[in-house]
């Protein structure tokens, strides 16, 4: 595995594996770093199915707000390494802010619509951050694929329809979300939880499957279903709702409030969770279909 800083240099090598493996495909796999087990299996997934995987290990300061956890977002680059390497990538693209930005950004690349709910209600702006950056890192990588994980369902979806809307060459790959065996969803940010809140914090993979069997109930609304999961965060002391949402999948539009049973059979849905635990903000969500 090559490690690469500058943009010129990466450009360079895919070109270069271009020319001498005609017609293989490139696989892409976008991070912020702090690698865990469920980057990994991105990265395995990626080098299963094309001849070169890149990683980019970027913190992108433009998807964080300004009260938001920019400067002490975990960062570990030798392990992050040693991680995506041995995950399959060959390409580990880090390049520093400077790099990604050499002068303040002027444009801004915003997805209408998908955004204004979820996350993007939480977090002003964040989505802009996300599609920007995603946006450049598709025009210098240029893959044949990418790949995503589904704990940032919403993330997924607007990356869908970023690339449809504006005819990115590059297909989608949304991969399933890495659990820890109690059933927390894999986060770079679950090291920031104390022992009492990662205890508690499990309560986000218990109220999406005690959502997931409310949802086959006879009767169930999306409006019950959502009063359901409130109630169930509440068990946990430490845990704040930050939202606890139940949307249509993949456009995130508020359902009709009428049986999901009495909906069309093939109608998708997600529930989607934020909690906070102290300064801690996690999400997870799972998909429901009828
Ligand atoms: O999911 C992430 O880690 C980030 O939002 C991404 C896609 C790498 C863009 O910075």
């Amino acid at each position: 595995m090559r490690l690469i800083e500058s943009i010129a240099e990466l450009r360079a090598a895919i070109a270069d594996w271009r020319r001498r493996n005609p017609g293989g495909t490139v696989g892409f796999v976008p991070t912020m770093g702090y690698l865990h087990e469920g980057h990994a299996s991105l990265i395995r997934r990626a080098a299963a199915e094309n001849g070169l995987t890149v990683v980019s290990v970027f913190v992108n300061p433009l998807q964080f707000g300004p009260n938001e956890d920019f400067e002490r977002y975990p960062r570990d680059a030798e392990r992050d390494r040693q991680t995506a390497e041995a995950a399959g990538a060959g390409l580990l693209f880090m390049p520093a802010v400077s790099e990604m930005y050499p002068r303040p950004a002027a444009t801004r690349v915003t997805i209408a619509g998908l955004t204004d709910r979820l996350c993007g209600a939480s977090r002003p702006g964040h989505f802009d951050g996300v599609c920007t950056v995603v946006s450049k890192l598709f025009n210098i990588v240029m893959p044949d694929a990418a790949y995503f994980g589904l704990k940032d369902a919403q993330q997924v979806a607007v990356i869908e329809r970023m690339v449809s809307d504006l005819n990115f060459p590059v297909r989608i790959v949304p991969c399933e979300t890495v659990r820890e065996p109690d059933g927390l969803a894999m986060s770079s940010r679950n090291v920031y939880l104390s022992e009492e809140e990662r205890r508690q914090a499990v309560i986000l993979f218990e109220t999406l499957k005690m959502a997931e069997e409310k949802f086959a109930e006879p009767g169930m609304t999306p409006g019950a279903l959502k009063a359901a999961m409130h109630a169930h965060i509440r068990r946990a002391p430490l845990a704040e709702t930050d939202y606890a949402e139940v949307l249509t999948w993949p456009d995130l539009q508020p359902p009709a409030d009428i049986p999901f049973d009495e909906m069309p059979r093939g109608s998708r849905f997600i529930a989607a969770l934020a909690v906070k635990f102290g300064r801690t903000r996690l999400i997870d969500n799972r998909l429901l279909s009828r």
